[in-house]
């Protein structure tokens, strides 16, 4: 039997091990709408804060969107 491969999940913080999934549901479900709250949450952006560029980016698309 040969293994299932998946793609790896996308990481928006390296750091913390937090994947674009995470990030987008957690903003789903909780209405966060800065990276304050979104490190609250689930953590991202509570290491190097290389990413908070990145949720940023996340948020204002989410934002285009609603
Ligand atoms: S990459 Fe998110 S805190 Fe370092």
């Amino acid at each position: 039997m040969s293994p299932v491969c998946q793609p790896a999940p996308k990481l928006v913080c390296h750091c913390l091990q937090v994947s674009e999934d995470d990030l987008l549901s957690a903003v789903e479900r909780g209405q966060l709408r800065t990276v304050q709250e979104i490190s609250q949450v689930t953590g991202a952006g509570e290491g190097c804060t290389a990413c908070h560029r990145r949720i940023i980016q996340y948020l204002r698309q989410r934002t285009c969107r609603t």
